[in-house]
């Protein structure tokens, strides 16, 4: 059993890509939607929630593999996860710098992240290490995953406070957009008209997924099922499912999703 874990609905762009690596594996995927945003969080908070999030999912559900979805939580507390605990094999997820790098012509690349990941020493760590000879603009995107978390993906008002949000490190030539917010990957159709023809957008989830199948494996014996959890309106997991054209998703899952104590 792999238990799969965000702040709230952005880690679905994560599962979606690992059920898609994946077809047999049993998942199970926590939103922590009573806490969320962990992005405007302190790390001692965000640390806190990991911990019980990441023991609820081994104690309780029975997991063995975890994959922490979420950009913010990785930075702030997946070294004390794996220091909590030792026999399970966790994966995190960092904003793609490193693709987004090698990949650049232009030698700029900019990083959407919430503003707990922008100030992080492990986005500044990743930058030393991958980017150093790319200039990198890091922008922080206040309300974004609060944006996701509503549904209300259609808003014009919201579309023109995100291309002015884009366009100086658009104008100062940046050719990748990394998206280092699992959730800003539902913000894909919004954000795309702004840098189409200037820029590409950088999501790892595929990344995260290969890695996953790398350390699972698959089984032949497993059901291919999906369990959905939240730790507040869990019936938001179901309909963010229908909002968000995560089909493949709802196929594998057998009840509506159910609230946890964790
Ligand atoms: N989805 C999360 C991330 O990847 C966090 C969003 C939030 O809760 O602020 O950073």
């Amino acid at each position: 059993m792999i238990g799969v874990f965000d702040s709230g609905l952005g880690g679905l762009s994560v599962l979606a890509a690992i059920a898609a690596a994946l077809p047999q594996a049993d998942l199970v995927y926590l939103a922590d939607t009573a806490h969320v945003p962990y992005g405007d969080k302190d790390d001692a908070f965000i640390r806190d929630r990991v911990l019980r999030i990441g023991r609820h999912l081994v104690e309780v559900q029975g997991c063995r593999q975890l994959v922490v979805a979420c950009n913010t939580a990785t930075a702030a507390a997946v070294a004390s996860l794996r220091a909590a605990l030792p026999q399970i094999s966790v994966i995190g997820i960092e904003p793609g710098i490193k693709p987004a790098a090698s990949a650049s012509r232009s030698g700029r690349i900019a990083v959407l992240a919430t503003e707990s990941t922008a100030r992080s020493e492990r986005l500044a760590g990743l930058i030393r290490q991958h980017a150093g000879d790319v200039e990198v603009d890091i922008l922080a995107c206040p309300g974004w995953a609060t944006r996701v978390e509503t549904l209300k993906l259609d808003d014009a008002a919201f579309a023109e406070a995100a291309r002015r949000h884009l366009e100086p490190v658009l104008a100062a030539g940046a050719d990748r957009i990394v998206l280092g917010c699992t959730h800003y990957a539902f913000l894909a159709p919004v954000l795309r008209p702004i840098v189409q023809g200037r820029a590409e957008l950088v999501d790892v989830a595929d990344a995260v997924a290969r890695q996953c199948l790398r350390l699972a494996g698959e089984s032949a014996h497993r059901c291919g099922g999906l369990t959905l959890l939240a730790t507040a309106s869990p019936e938001r997991l179901d309909r963010a499912l229908d909002v968000l054209g995560l089909d493949a998703l709802a196929g594998r899952l057998s009840r509506p999703a159910a609230q946890v104590d964790a």
